[in-house]
């Protein structure tokens, strides 16, 4: 069992909070605001959970999520999460976040901003294309037939065989999109993103994809 840090929880960090708790995993959470106003989140999850600043957060996990508006991934601790594996659960959308040149020219991706941004850690892209409510109603078993099944990339190989545990244990099948610059294609607006599909239709749904400028 890990510790689970969280920067952010609202509507996914507390549904990710809520399946860690259940399998067994201690959360530490945090948000913008601070402890104090997680104090009900805290309550519903029980002993396995608190609250904390995001850097006491960052400190304490094993594994950190860090599911924020993508326009303040730069206040994101940068050296309590060195050496650590960072899941990035991260979208873009413009009329939230404001126009990032990079991601508008695609000359790079959401999760290799964070990664840019957190040099010594070993993010890893997941959780991003599922909807928060799904998280806690769409999870079956392994082995199940037509388990639904959810995307991760990443850049090291260790990192992404920690998440995919994670995941299958959440009640996911995993298929790896490759490294991180590959994430795009499970970006908003690809044929992946929201709908629930098994393992051999996000494969293909990957495959299918294409760049904004290719449209
Ligand atoms: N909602 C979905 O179904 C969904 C699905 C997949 C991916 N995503 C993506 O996942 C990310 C989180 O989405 P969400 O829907 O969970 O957002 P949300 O409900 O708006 O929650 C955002 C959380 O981030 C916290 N936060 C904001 N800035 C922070 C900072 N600088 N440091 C620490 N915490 C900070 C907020 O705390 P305060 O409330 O205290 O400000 C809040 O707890 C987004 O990038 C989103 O696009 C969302």
């Amino acid at each position: 069992m890990a510790t689970i840090g969280f920067i952010g929880a609202g509507k996914i960090g507390s549904q990710l909070a809520r399946l860690a708790v259940k399998n067994g995993h201690e959360v530490v959470l945090s948000n913008s605001r601070g402890p104090e106003t997680l104090a009900g989140l805290v309550k519903e999850l029980g002993p396995r959970a608190r609250a904390a600043t995001a850097v006491d957060a960052a400190k304490a996990g094993d594994i950190v999520v860090v599911t924020i508006p993508l326009k303040n991934i730069r206040s994101v601790p940068v050296e309590p999460l060195a050496g650590k594996v960072v899941v990035d659960t991260n979208n873009y959308y413009p009329q939230r976040d404001g126009h990032i040149a990079e991601l508008d020219n695609e000359t790079t991706t959401t999760a290799e901003l964070l990664q840019a941004h957190l040099p010594k850690s070993k993010v890893v892209k997941a959780f991003n294309h599922i909807y928060a409510a799904s998280l806690t109603t769409e999870g079956l078993p392994s082995g199940t037939k037509e388990r639904r099944a959810l995307v991760i990339a990443g850049d090291d190989r260790d990192a992404k065989a920690t998440v995919a545990r994670l995941i299958d244990q959440f009640g996911f099948d995993v298929v790896d999109a490759g490294p991180l610059k590959e994430g795009w294609r499970i970006q908003r607006d690809t044929p992946g993103y929201g709908p629930r599909r098994n393992a051999e239709e996000l494969r293909r749904d990957l495959a299918a994809a294409k760049r904004y400028a290719a449209r």
